[in-house]
Parts: C-alpha cells; sequence; structure tokens
C-alpha cells in the first residue's frame, strides 16, 4: 500500500485548492471521531483524504471511468452523475494505494450511506458534514451529536439530505433510504 504522504501528494495535485483544503478538513475530523470511538486513526486520516478525489472529474469523465471499470451506474446515479464520484475514488484507492475493502467502504458510500455501516463508514459520513470548512445553521449542534452519539448523528444527516432532496425535487438513492430504515429499526 502506498504511504499517507504518498497519497496526500496525488490527491493535491489532483484537485482543486479549495477541494484539497476540504479533503484536509475532513481527514482532521476523521481523526477526532476515530479517537472518539476508538478507530484506528491513520485509517480514517487515509479515507478521509481520499473521500473527493474524483469530485472534480467532468460527468463525462465519471461515466467514461465508470464503463472502462466496469463499475455500475445504476437509475438514480444516471440521473445524478455527481453521486459517482464515491464509487470511483474507492476504485482508485483500491487500484492504485492498495486500499484494503475496509478503507473502500467509507469511500465508496460517503455520498449515500448504506445499510448496516461500519464504524468507519460512519465516521467518514459524519466527518464530511463537520469538517471546520462546512458552514452551515445547526453546525454546532451536528458537531456534538457526532461526538456523543455516531448513530444518531449519521442518522440525523440521513433526514436532513433526505428532506433537502424532496424539497428540492429530486430522487433519492435507495442505499440512503436502506440506511435510514436501519437506524430506524
Ligand atoms: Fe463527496
Ligand atoms: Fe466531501
Amino acid at each position: 500500500m502506498k504511504s499517507y504522504k504518498e497519497i496526500y501528494e496525488i490527491v493535491k495535485n489532483t484537485l482543486s485548492e479549495y477541494r484539497f483544503f476540504h479533503s484536509q478538513c475532513v481527514a482532521n475530523r476523521c481523526v477526532e471521531l476515530a479517537s472518539i470511538y476508538q478507530v484506528d486513526k491513520d485509517a480514517a486520516k487515509l479515507v478521509g483524504i481520499v473521500h473527493d478525489m474524483a469530485k472534480e472529474m467532468l460527468p463525462e469523465e465519471k461515466v467514461k471511468y465508470c464503463k472502462e471499470n466496469h463499475l455500475e451506474i445504476d437509475e438514480i446515479e444516471k440521473d445524478n452523475v455527481g453521486l459517482l464520484h464515491g464509487k470511483i475514488a474507492a476504485d482508485i484507492a483500491k487500484k492504485q494505494f492498495g486500499f484494503s475493502e475496509d478503507l473502500c467502504s467509507p469511500i465508496r458510500y460517503h455520498t449515500t450511506g448504506k445499510e448496516d455501516m461500519s464504524l468507519l463508514d460512519k465516521i467518514l459520513y459524519v466527518a464530511d458534514m463537520t469538517s471546520e470548512d462546512r458552514k452551515f445553521e445547526n453546525k454546532e449542534y451536528i458537531i456534538n451529536l457526532g461526538n456523543k452519539d455516531l448513530d444518531e448523528c449519521v442518522k440525523y444527516i440521513l433526514k436532513e439530505g433526505i428532506h433537502l432532496r424532496i424539497a428540492k425535487n429530486k430522487k433519492i438513492h435507495l442505499n440512503s433510504v436502506k440506511a435510514l430504515n436501519f437506524f430506524m429499526e
């Protein structure tokens, strides 16, 4: 597997300054959450820095990458190609950085969530919303929730995300619905 330093440089050279700053903030927040929930901090930092590395590919590049690498594009993703950046980054992490499935999964699902998320899946999901660079109204509340109850925080973010998409008259990815149903049990 490539070292953090090598991966950091590759991601830095792939993304705009703005997006790389976000990635660094997410990596830092991943480490914070990893220390609270006693998860490997190095693993958390790696998934944080890599998670958005495919975000700035053009829509046609995303579709091309998926076709060439045999990544499935479902109906919702066809409508919302942006969602593909999670699975593309996970594929790059696996093939080019040598990430294990445990590390690929949080990256793959950070855009939608999924049923039965691992601790690291949840950490990246929450870190992506509560990183230093994010600015929104009830941020303090979500940060505190993330620090004291990770499951409740994932559930909260899923609900907010789904509400927002309904308000915008946009389709909901099935993985988000499955993820929320899982937390409703
Ligand atoms: Fe993302
Ligand atoms: Fe992100």
